[in-house]
C-alpha cells in the first residue's frame, strides 16, 4: 500500500493531542479535509487559517475495541489516511483492521502495541534488546507480590502491567502504601484485568524526560526531547494527572545524550521488532530517567505524549503527512523530522475537581483572544458547543501552546494566552518550564524509610 496520501484524512481520538495532530495534518498541502473523530469543541466544523478544514464526526462506537463504524465512517468519506491519536485503539488492532481493509492506518499493530498495553511484555522486550531499563519483577498472584515488597529493601514503583488509562502506576513512599497499592490492583481488581499482572520496579532518581520518534519499521527518527509536568499543583507538588503542562526541546538532553538514546534505547527496540517479523510503524515514545548512571527506561508509549504533542507538533518544520507517508512506506529521512529551531511551551487550563470528578458544562471565555496573540495556539481537550457555547467538558479542558525562539518567549506567550481565558474553577500550574534549563520537573527516589507514613499511595496517570 504504498502512496502518497491526497484529500481526506481522519483522527481518531478526542483531546488536546488529537487537536495539534488536526492543525499539523490540516497545514500540509497534500490534505483537503482533516475529520477528528470524535473530536472536541475545538475540531466542531472549523475554517482553518492557514490550511484544510477541521471537522468533527461522530461514529455509533460501543467501545475501543469496536473498529467496524471507524472502518465505515474510512470508507464512506473515502479518506486517504487515518491517524490514531490514543493507545486503546491501537491495542484493540486498528492498524491491523484498516490494513485488512485496505485502508491506509498510521500507528502500530497490536502486536507492536503490547510496548505499551503489556508493561510487562515491555520489559522482557527491554531485557533482549539490552535497553537500559530499572529493574522488575513481575507477580501474577497477590501474596507472591506482597511477599516481594516485604523482602526488598529499595523504594519501589508499582505497575499494573495492562492499559489502565494512565491510571495503573503507584508511587508509594513506604511499605504500608505499597501494600495498600498492590491489594487496589490486584485484590480489589480496581483496573480490572489490566492489573491481574503487574510489575515491582525499583524506584530510581533522576531527571524525567519524554523521548519521541517516528518510526518506520527499521529507523527511529527523534523529536526533540520534551518534559512533562504530571503533578497538579506548582513545585511538582499534588495529585499526579495526565500532565498540566510541557515543554521542548529540553536543554539537559544534549546532543551527545540524543545520539545515546536513538543508539541504545530506539534502534535495539526497533532491530528487535524487525527481526522478529513485527516492524514497528508508528510513533514510539520512551520515557525516560536521566540517572546518574545514565538514561533508564521508565516505560514505552507507542503514540504520541499529551501534552506532548501539542509541544512538538506546531515545532515541525515540514509536512506531516509527507512524514506519515514515509513511514508507513519505510522510506523515513532525517528532512521528515526537520524542525524549526524554535522553542514551544504549552499550559494545561485543567476544570475544578481535575483530576477527581472534573466540573463540567462552565462557559470557556476569552480563546478567541488568546489565539490572536502572536505565536499562541489553543488546543482543546475537554471543551464541546452547547448551542453555540463553548463549554467545558472534561478535565483537561485546553493546552495553550506558545512558540518562540527560546523556552522564555515560548513561556511568555503561553502565558499570556492563559491570561485571556477564563471559566469557572479554572486551575493551572504558573511554573512550566521553569526549571527546564535546569533538567525541570523530576520524580526523586525517595529514601527507603519505612517509618514514615502517608495516608494514600500517589496513582500516576500519565
Ligand atoms: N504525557 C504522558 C502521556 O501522554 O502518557
Amino acid at each position: 500500500m504504498n502512496g502518497r496520501t491526497s484529500g481526506e484524512v481522519l483522527v481518531i481520538g478526542s483531546g488536546g493531542r488529537e487537536h495539534a495532530l488536526a492543525c499539523a495534518l490540516a497545514r500540509s498541502s497534500r490534505v483537503r479535509r482533516v475529520l477528528v473523530c470524535p473530536g472536541n469543541g475545538g475540531t466542531t466544523a472549523l475554517p482553518s487559517a492557514d490550511g484544510a478544514s477541521i471537522e468533527a464526526v461522530a461514529a455509533p462506537l460501543s467501545g475501543a475495541g469496536d473498529l467496524a463504524p471507524l472502518i465505515a465512517l474510512a470508507r464512506d468519506r473515502r479518506v486517504a489516511l487515518t491517524v490514531v491519536g490514543p493507545e486503546a485503539p491501537l491495542a484493540a488492532g486498528i492498524v491491523d483492521a484498516f490494513g485488512a481493509a485496505g485502508l491506509r492506518c498510521f500507528g502500530p499493530t497490536a502486536a507492536c502495541a503490547r510496548i505499551e498495553s503489556s508493561k510487562a511484555w515491555a520489559k522482557a522486550l527491554m531485557a533482549r534488546a539490552g535497553v537500559p531499563t530499572p529493574r522488575c519483577q513481575v507477580f501474577d498472584d497477590y501474596t507472591s507480590a506482597r511477599e516481594h515488597l516485604r523482602r526488598v529493601d529499595h523504594p519501589v514503583v508499582i505497575k499494573a502491567s495492562g492499559l489502565a488509562a494512565g491510571k495503573g502506576v503507584a508511587l508509594p513512599e513506604d511499605l504500608e502504601q505499597a501494600e495498600q497499592a498492590l491489594i487496589q490492583i490486584m485484590v480489589e481488581r480496581r483496573h480490572g484485568a489490566a492489573g491481574d499482572r503487574v510489575l515491582i520496579e525499583e524506584r530510581v532518581a533522576g531527571i524525567e524526560v519524554s523521548m519521541l520518534a517516528l518510526c518506520d519499521g527499521r529507523r527511529a527518527r527523534l523529536l526533540p526531547a520534551a518534559q512533562d509536568h504530571k503533578r497538579l499543583d506548582d513545585g511538582d507538588r499534588g495529585p499526579n494527572t495526565g500532565g498540566m503542562g510541557a515543554c521542548a526541546p529540553v536543554a539537559v538532553v544534549t546532543p551527545e545524550l540524543r545520539c545515546a538514546v536513538e543508539q541504545r534505547v530506539f534502534q535495539p527496540v526497533l532491530d528487535l521488532l524487525q527481526a522478529e517479523g513485527t516492524p514497528y510503524v508508528g510513533v514510539l515514545y520512551a520515557g525516560l530517567m536521566l540517572t546518574a548512571a545514565g538514561p533508564q527506561v521508565l516505560e514505552f508509549n507507542c503514540r504520541f505524549g499529551d501534552p506532548e504533542a501539542q509541544v512538538l507538533l506546531p515545532l515541525l518544520a515540514g509536512d506531516l503527512v509527507a512524514a506519515i507517508d514515509a513511514c508507513l512506506d519505510g522510506a523515513l529521512a532525517p528532512e521528515h523530522v526537520r524542525c524549526t529551531g524554535q522553542a514551544a511551551a504549552a499550559v494545561v487550563l485543567a476544570a475544578s475537581g481535575y483530576p477527581g470528578s472534573p466540573r463540567r458544562g462552565d462557559a470557556i471565555e476569552g480563546v478567541a483572544a488568546a489565539a490572536r496573540i502572536e505565536g499562541v495556539t489553543v488546543f482543546h481537550s475537554g471543551t464541546a458547543r452547547r448551542a453555540g457555547e463553548l463549554v467545558t467538558d472534561g478535565g483537561r479542558v485546553l493546552s495553550v501552546t506558545g512558540v518562540g525562539s527560546d523556552l522564555a518567549r515560548a513561556l511568555d506567550r503561553a502565558y499570556r494566552g492563559a491570561a485571556c481565558i477564563r471559566f469557572t474553577g479554572m486551575q493551572y500550574r504558573r511554573d512550566i518550564g521553569v526549571r527546564a534549563g535546569q533538567g525541570g520537573p523530576c520524580e526523586r527516589a525517595p529514601a527507603p524509610d519505612r517509618a514514615a507514613r502517608e495516608s494514600t499511595p500517589r496513582t500516576t496517570m500519565g
